[in-house]
């Protein structure tokens, strides 16, 4: 008799019928283990996009996208959001607990000494023509990295591996910050030893030499808020990057800089930049009917950018904690009123509207963090570096997460061939 945890399939090509147990998660769908699938049917699945397959076993993330929950190591995000900050969010994704009072300050100076970049990588940025995208200057200088740290790439040292976390973390606001910089030819500004994580990449972003530059404490918390919610968001097309990079035993360098590559794409780590260049392009709150019209128009390709998400039906948890970030910064720093004003109509009118109802699309956490990284004063090419610099920590634990399975396999996946049959040279 068949087990009852299990999924039983038959081939009807040969009347075989083959077992396959099921796995049960913690939280969420339970997973069919076809390891031996190939091996049974000589079939293989195809499943684009990876929509119901699961490509690891993760202990770091969980999401409910049809109740809005997202959860960091078990924590709630509006926990983290509104309760920890950033560099506690990054020292629970990578040594798996949030940090005691100490702690806390232990890894603070960890990552301040090592937040310095060798002074032979300003050659780097040298090399870059103007107008680089900082992407491309982020992904190359991380990669780089490695070069200035060859004797220290050791993956089968956890005291290595550990070092390499801190370094790419501690490092990687710094390289944003440069690169900015230099694409706007501005004076390059070293970190402050003085101020803390978040403080010191907006100082580094903004400050002259010389010159006093001062942060409101909201606007510390603004970006401080919108790292934490892009610290980890279970197995994306960027994550599944790293752990696929990872599989190979590259290092973490290769990997964040793969991951980086990933992120850059409009569907991904692009769409707050695209937010905001559509909220420019309405204009003015009279066009903004036009453009839902548009939206809903199936022979249209206009679609509402920040609005929809693959696995949030519902509502996007991180949106919700950004609508209210938003509205605090307002109060206390100008938000440009006439983006702010087409924003909430978009909002207003996609809310009650069935076409937007049906099909569960939601403002999404892009919808939001575009608005305030204008407000911060960021430019928008810089938009998707700043989600690099609030991901970090999640791709990095992914990275040891496969790296401490002890049963790690290289990914490959399989296809289905569409091409020529052999065609015999005449
Ligand atoms: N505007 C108008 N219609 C939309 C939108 C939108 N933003 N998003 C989805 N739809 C419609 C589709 O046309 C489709 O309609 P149909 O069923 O009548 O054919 C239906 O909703 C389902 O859309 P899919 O594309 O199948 O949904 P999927 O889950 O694959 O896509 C995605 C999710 C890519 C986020 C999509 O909603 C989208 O393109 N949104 C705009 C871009 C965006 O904001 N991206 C940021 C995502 S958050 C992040 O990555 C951090």
């Amino acid at each position: 008799m068949a087990n009852k945890n299990s999924v039983t399939m038959t081939d009807n090509r040969t009347g075989k019928s083959f077992e396959y147990n099921i796995i049960d998660p913690t939280l969420g769908a339970s997973v069919v283990d076809i390891a031996t699938f190939y091996k049974d049917t000589g079939l293989f699945m195809l499943d684009r996009g990876f929509t119901s397959t699961a490509s690891c076993r993760s202990r770091i993330t969980y999401i409910d996208g049809s109740k809005g929950k997202l959860m960091y190591r078990g924590y709630d995000i509006s926990y983290l959001a509104t309760q920890k900050s950033f560099v506690d969010t990054a020292h629970l994704l990578l040594y798996k607990k949030l940090p005691t009072n100490e702690e806390r300050d232990a890894f603070k100076l960890e990552l301040k000494k090592r937040s310095f970049v060798h002074e032979g990588m300003k050659k780097l940025f040298d090399a870059f023509p103007d107008n680089a995208h900082p992407m491309a200057i982020l992904s190359a200088a991380v990669s780089a990295l490695s070069t200035f740290y060859f004797d220290h790439l050791d993956i089968d040292s956890p005291e290595e591996y550990m070092e390499m976390a801190k370094r790419i973390i501690a490092k990687i606001p710094t390289i944003a910050a440069f690169s900015y910089r230099y694409s706007r030819g501005l004076p390059i500004i070293y970190p402050n030893l003085d101020r803390g994580f978040t403080e010191n990449i907006l100082y580094m972003l903004r400050a002259y030499p010389h010159d006093h530059i001062d942060l409101k404490p909201i606007e510390v918390k603004a970006l401080d808020t919108i790292f934490t919610l892009h610290a980890d968001h279970e197995q994306n097309a960027s994550t599944t990057t790293v752990r696929t990079v990872a599989s190979t035993h590259a290092h973490p360098y290769a990997a964040i800089s793969a991951g980086i590559c990933a992120l850059w794409g409009r569907s991904h780590g692009g769409a707050n930049e695209s937010v905001i260049s559509q909220l420019e392009m309405i204009g003015d709150v009279k066009n903004v009917e036009k453009y839902i019209a548009k939206a809903k128009d199936k022979n249209d390709p206009f679609r509402l950018m920040g609005f929809g998400h693959r696995v949030y039906k519902n509502f996007d948890p991180r949106a919700t904690i950004l609508k209210d970030i938003r509205e605090q910064l307002m109060k206390e720093r100008a938000i440009d009123s006439k983006l702010i004003e087409v924003a909430n109509k978009i909002e207003e009118i996609a809310l009650h509207d069935e076409y937007f109802i049906e099909r569960g699309l939601y403002p999404n956490i892009d919808f939001y963090s575009g608005l305030i990284l204008r407000a911060l004063g960021i430019p928008k090419e810089m938009y998707a570096v700043i989600f690099v610099i609030g991901r970090v920590p999640g791709w990095i634990a992914q990275w040891i997460e496969f790296k401490e399975q002890p049963d790690g396999k290289i990914a490959r996946p399989r296809q289905l061939y569409l091409g020529p049959t052999e065609i015999k040279p005449e």
